[in-house]
This record gives C-alpha cells, sequence and structure tokens, in this order.
C-alpha cells in the first residue's frame, strides 16, 4: 500500500495521539506515555508544526507518525539549537514495510530545508544509523543523563553543523514531566 506523508492538521491530533500510544504497545523500552509526550510538545513554544508529520494510506487514515521539536546544545559559553526527533511511532500492523523509514527521510528533509542544523535521537542504535545518525558522542555531543553510548545519536543536517562546537543536550521541560 502506499502512504503518503503531510503535515499534521489540529483535527488529527486526537487520531494522531491513538496511533502513537498503539505503536508503542509492545515496546518493552517504553513507559506507554509517548502519545502524552506529544500532546505536551504541541503545546509548547519548541514545537514546530511544519515538523510534525503523519504518515497516511490512501484512504486517509493515519498509520504513522513523527515528531521533530526544538531543544539545546550547551556548554559554557554558548549554546546551538538543534532538534530532538522524539517520538516516531508506526502502528503495529503497518511496521516493518518501510514507513518509519519514509517518515524519517521525510522529516530530515523538511528540517534541513527549513535551515535546521542537526537532530539529535535517543533510540534503537541498529535502526538510525540507516539514515545516517552517528553516536553524538563522536560528534562532541552529550547526553545530560545516564544513556548508552550508542543509543544516543545525532545527524548534522548541514555540513560540519557541529564543527568547533561540543556540548551536552538540554531537554525542555515538556521531556521531563
Ligand atoms: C521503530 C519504528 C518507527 C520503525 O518503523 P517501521 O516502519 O516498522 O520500520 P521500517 O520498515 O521503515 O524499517 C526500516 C529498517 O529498519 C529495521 N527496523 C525496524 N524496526 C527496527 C528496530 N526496532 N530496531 C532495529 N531495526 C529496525 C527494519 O528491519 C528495516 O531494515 P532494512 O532497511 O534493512 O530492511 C516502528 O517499528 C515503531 O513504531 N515501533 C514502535 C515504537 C518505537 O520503537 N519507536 C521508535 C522509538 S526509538
Amino acid at each position: 500500500m502506499n502512504f503518503s506523508i503531510r503535515q499534521e492538521d489540529t483535527g488529527d491530533y486526537e487520531l494522531t495521539e491513538k496511533v502513537v500510544q498503539r505503536a508503542f504497545v509492545d515496546a518493552d523500552f517504553s513507559d506507554k506515555r509517548e502519545h502524552k509526550l506529544v500532546s505536551r510538545i504541541r503545546k509548547g513554544n519548541t514545537f514546530i508544526p511544519e515538523l510534525s508529520l503523519v504518515a497516511v494510506d490512501a484512504n486517509g487514515k493515519i498509520a504513522g507518525h513523527i515528531l521533530l521539536s526544538k531543544i539545546k546544545i550547551k556548554n559554557s559559553d554558548q549554546h546551538i539549537e538543534s532538534l530532538a526527533l522524539a517520538p516516531v511511532s508506526v502502528l503495529p500492523d503497518y511496521q516493518n514495510r518501510g514507513l518509519g523509514r519514509q517518515l524519517i527521510l521525510e522529516a530530515l528533509k523538511r528540517a534541513k530545508e527549513l535551515d535546521y542544523q542537526s537532530v539529535i535521537v535517543l533510540g534503537h542504535p541498529e535502526y538510525y544509523p540507516k539514515f545516517g545518525f552517528r553516536k553524538a558522542s563522536e560528534l562532541g555531543i552529550n547526553a545530560p543523563f545516564d544513556v548508552p553510548d550508542e543509543a544516543f545519536m545525532a545527524i548534522e543536517l548541514q555540513d560540519n553543523a557541529f564543527q568547533q562546537f561540543s556540548g551536552m543536550v538540554e531537554y525542555p521541560n515538556v521531556f521531563l514531566e
């Protein structure tokens, strides 16, 4: 089945959250609250409507969602803006058919077009490198909490986005509630 990717509308919010909740139902690392994270991010000032995307099938049914939102990377002298990829969700029945790939590649493309410099993700270390993510630590970027090194990853959207900068990611409070 063919899917198209489009920006999420406010009218999609309720359905999207159901998709997110169902996507994580069997994910063992999940706190089962990812749909609430999506809802909190949408209400705050780190939300970028253009980077909340849904995958819809030919009948308009939402089968997947991805959200990129603003975060900062700080060191003692300065900070730069970056994006967090969190979460990406595909309904269980639609998983492993390339939909996650389509959502991630489209979100990265749109973020690059909007001139964002980089994206950070905490997630499956075997999955995100398929799309160009590397261990963030190799790029001089550290997590603000204990996390397996290989699960904390980053991608530069513009050439050398992290050159001459190293620092620690600062997540907004919506991530910590
Ligand atoms: C993770 C998720 C978004 C991937 O979406 P998907 O549509 O199932 O994945 P795709 O079909 O695009 O997979 C692309 C590739 O990644 C692989 N892959 C899929 N899920 C993976 C996982 N959890 N870990 C490692 N590799 C994975 C696929 O086998 C495929 O490999 P290939 O390119 O060699 O064929 C989806 O499975 C999902 O919603 N899972 C539950 C929620 C979740 O874990 N979200 C991510 C939080 S970090």
